[in-house]
This record gives C-alpha cells, sequence and structure tokens, in this order.
C-alpha cells in the first residue's frame, strides 16, 4: 500500500492507474479505524480495481466547542489496518495540505443540513461537503463508499452529487455493530465503562420501533414516542433529536408511506452519538 500525502502524489497515482484502465473507488475517513470502515473498504475492494482510503479529520465539519482537538487519532494502527485489508493507497494529508491559506470557497447542500444533526451542528454539513468534494477532485474515483450510519451525511452527500454533476456513484453501505448492538463510531472511544452499558439503549430504541413496524404500525409519530420513551427510561441518555423523515429529502413524515428515516442523536453523559434505521411501508 502507498502511502500518499500530497494533493499532487494522489493524483499522479491515479492517473498511472487510468492510463492502465483500472477503475478506482474512494473510501473517505477521519481515521481511527474500525470494522464500519474495515466493511467499507471491502466493499470498495469487491467493486474496484484499485482502492484509495482518505483519512484526514477535516477541522471545518467541527463547530466551535466540539471535538476536533480529542478525536481519536492512531496513524500506526490505521495504516496496519489498511495493509492487511489490502487497499492500494492511503491519502493522509496535512491540514495545510487540504486547505490552502485564504481558502474562502464552501460546498453548501440547503435545506436537508438544516434538520436532524444540522440544528446542533449548523456548519458540520458545509464543512463534510467541501472536504468531500476536494477529495472527490483530488481522487476523481468512480465510486465513494459511505456509511449509513451517517444517515444524514449519506443523504446530502448523494444529494450535492447530483445537484452538481459529480461524475461518481455514491455507494451506501450498511451500520456495522458491536454484539450489543451499539453501532460502531470512533467517538464510541469516548464512553466511560458505565456509560458504554447504557449506550445500548439506541439500538434498543431502534428495536422497540422495528419490532411495532413489523406489527403492522404505520403512525410514525408514535413509533418516534415509543422510541423516547425507552430512551428518557436510561438515566445517563439526553436525547438531542429523534426523527421520522422522508429517506431522499429528510423531510419530517408523520406515516409511513414511502421510505422513512428514524434517526436519533443521544448523548450518553458528553458524548453524543447518532444511530437510525429506515423503514418501508411493505415492512411488516
Ligand atoms: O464520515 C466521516 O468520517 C467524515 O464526515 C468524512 C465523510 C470523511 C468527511 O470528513
Amino acid at each position: 500500500m502507498q502511502v500518499v500525502k500530497t494533493v499532487a502524489g494522489v493524483r499522479e497515482l491515479v492517473a498511472a492507474w487510468r492510463r492502465q484502465g483500472l477503475t478506482v473507488g474512494l473510501v473517505p475517513t477521519m481515521g481511527y479505524l474500525h470494522e464500519g470502515h474495515a466493511s467499507l473498504v471491502r466493499r470498495a475492494l469487491s467493486e474496484c480495481d484499485r482502492v484509495v482510503v482518505s483519512v484526514f479529520v477535516n477541522p471545518t465539519q467541527f463547530g466551535p466547542g466540539e471535538d476536533l482537538q480529542s478525536y481519536p487519532r492512531d496513524p500506526a494502527h490505521d495504516q496496519a489496518l489498511l495493509e492487511g485489508l489490502g487497499a492500494h493507497a492511503l491519502f493522509y494529508p496535512a491540514v495545510e495540505e487540504m486547505y490552502l491559506p485564504g481558502a474562502c470557497t464552501w460546498v453548501n447542500v440547503e435545506g436537508l443540513t438544516e434538520g436532524l444533526c444540522g440544528k446542533t451542528r449548523p456548519t458540520h454539513f458545509r464543512g463534510v461537503c467541501t472536504v468531500v468534494t476536494k477529495l472527490f477532485n483530488i481522487v476523481a474515483p468512480d465510486r465513494a463508499y459511505f456509511g449509513q450510519k451517517d444517515a444524514q451525511q449519506l443523504a446530502v452527500v448523494r444529494r450535492m452529487v447530483r445537484d452538481l454533476n459529480m461524475n461518481l456513484e455514491v455507494v451506501g453501505c450498511p451500520i456495522v455493530r458491536e454484539a450489543d448492538g451499539l453501532a460502531k463510531s470512533s467517538r464510541n472511544t469516548y464512553l466511560s465503562p458505565q456509560e458504554r452499558t447504557a449506550a445500548c439503549v439506541l439500538s434498543r430504541a431502534l428495536s422497540a420501533a422495528q419490532e411495532r413496524i413489523k406489527a403492522g404500525e404505520r403512525d410514525a409519530s408514535a413509533i418516534v414516542a415509543g422510541m423516547r420513551r425507552v430512551i428518557e427510561a436510561e438515566p445517563l441518555a439526553r436525547i438531542d433529536y429523534v426523527e421520522a423523515v422522508d429517506a431522499l429529502t429528510l423531510a419530517p413524515v408523520t406515516r409511513i408511506e414511502g421510505e422513512v428515516l428514524f434517526a436519533m442523536a443521544v448523548y450518553i453523559g458528553k458524548t453524543r452519538l447518532i444511530d437510525n434505521f429506515i423503514a418501508s411501508p411493505a415492512a411488516s
């Protein structure tokens, strides 16, 4: 696996692959890689001739007072994991390589970024869309792989690619969970043992909702209310939001008629965790 730290270096590498007629997949990450990221890399390897994984803790997607400084980092572990998986290149740029002095251009997807996580993180998706656009421009992949755990991010990136005629396919990949149901996340590392146990309340709330849908419930508001009750019973949990929205537009819905995203953000102590699932009318 080649470790490349410069934009020019990645472009050279990808150009050489292109001359050989090879297809290229990109897995954008912020590092501290876990099984969730590994599943994206495996999927990319199964669908593309060459796979570039970017590891970049993107400062522009963190708001004031968020965890940019403390965000977990372990470059040696990331590199070893990617070598083991068989990724072809690790793009590991410094902040100065990605953002030139005086950079003042942003990519902003309106509407879809205003609800859900956008309410408490108003500049987050502008940072995500800007860095993802830059990565797409640098690597020029045929496909890019994102986890369904960040459901709003996936919907926003899909919309951005559609609206701006970006020439690639966005591939969404299933959530990977711990044995007890907690969705894998680099931020799980912030949890104390007691909080780690409490964090299972997120997946418990999702399972309760899925059970009700299986039993025929189509009232999305009633399902959300039930999810809230499960979470509120956990003393270490504090709800940021629990919502039912259209899976494509992210507009709020009250009934399951098309594909509905049930999404939540919940603080367990100081750690904000997200989780979700998609329900469709034919789910029972
Ligand atoms: O999901 C993430 O890890 C980040 O938001 C991403 C897509 C790598 C952009 O920095």
